[in-house]
């Protein structure tokens, strides 16, 4: 069998949501960290699966984390699990789909793109909490032109689920143009729309956390987050 890659310290810790690679640097110079035993001075020391590191003494626990940014075409679901839908997860290479991946939050089945899916619990959990007001953007497409004063209406919030929602911003040109919300109710901007008497006929996300859809991604398309777009997406929440 061949022998498994070795793996760079500073590529563990970062990829362990325990520090980030300039950390990790730091923390070695300092002597915080060791592998079976022997204190180790350099982040770019490369280890293998088997080897036991400890910062500050203490065992870490290894975990690979996936951040996959995937352009959602129509009629997929975003569920683990459906049985009568097509899901998501089915869009995946095996080996982008650990056990645990799930998508970050829903889409329709009939919108498009962005979508986060991950593994990385507390990021979702964050990043779709209504208290850290993560920014999402769509594009959409109305059934008939949206006036100044039922953008204002938008704007500033309408009645759903017994409270109103919360402030968004609208850039529209007719029937077409931008929204972008902090909240993600059931629905939300299909029936934000239906309340000032409109509809909407399509929906696409182009960005999430702070970050914006790749549109060099198909619809179906997917790739792995970069580190600066992971930064930026857990300096949003
Ligand atoms: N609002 C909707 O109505 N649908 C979505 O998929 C996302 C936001």
């Amino acid at each position: 069998m061949p022998a498994k890659e070795k793996i760079r310290l500073d590529k563990i810790f970062s990829e362990s949501n325990l520090l980030s690679r300039s950390e990790t640097k730091a923390a070695a110079k300092k002597g915080r960290i060791t592998v079976n035993g022997i204190t180790v001075k350099s982040a770019e020391e490369k280890v293998n699966e088997t080897d036991v590191i400890t910062l500050d003494g203490v065992p870490i626990i290894r975990r690979r984390f996936f951040y996959i940014m995937m352009n959602k075409p129509e009629g997929y679901v975003c569920s683990t699990d459906d049985p009568a839908s097509k899901t998501v997860l089915e869009l995946l290479e095996d080996r982008d789909r650990p056990a645990d991946i799930f998508p970050a939050g829903r889409l329709d089945k009939d919108t498009v793109g962005f979508l986060l899916l991950t593994n990385d619990g507390n990021l979702a959990h964050a990043l779709l909490s209504p208290k850290k007001h993560a920014e999402k953007t769509y594009l959409f497409k109305c059934v008939k032109p949206l006036s100044p004063q039922d953008t204002a209406r938008l704007e500033r919030g309408v009645p759903l689920d017994g409270a109103i929602t919360k402030p968004a911003r609208i850039t529209c040109e007719g029937c077409s143009g931008t929204i972008t919300l902090t909240e993600g109710k059931f629905h939300q901007i299909k029936r934000m729309f239906g309340f000032v008497g409109n509809e909407i006929i399509y929906l696409k996300r182009i960005s999430f956390g702070g970050i914006l859809l790749d549109d060099k991604l198909e619809e179906g398309g997917y790739r792995y987050i970069t580190e600066n777009e992971l930064k930026i997406l857990k300096n949003h929440v």
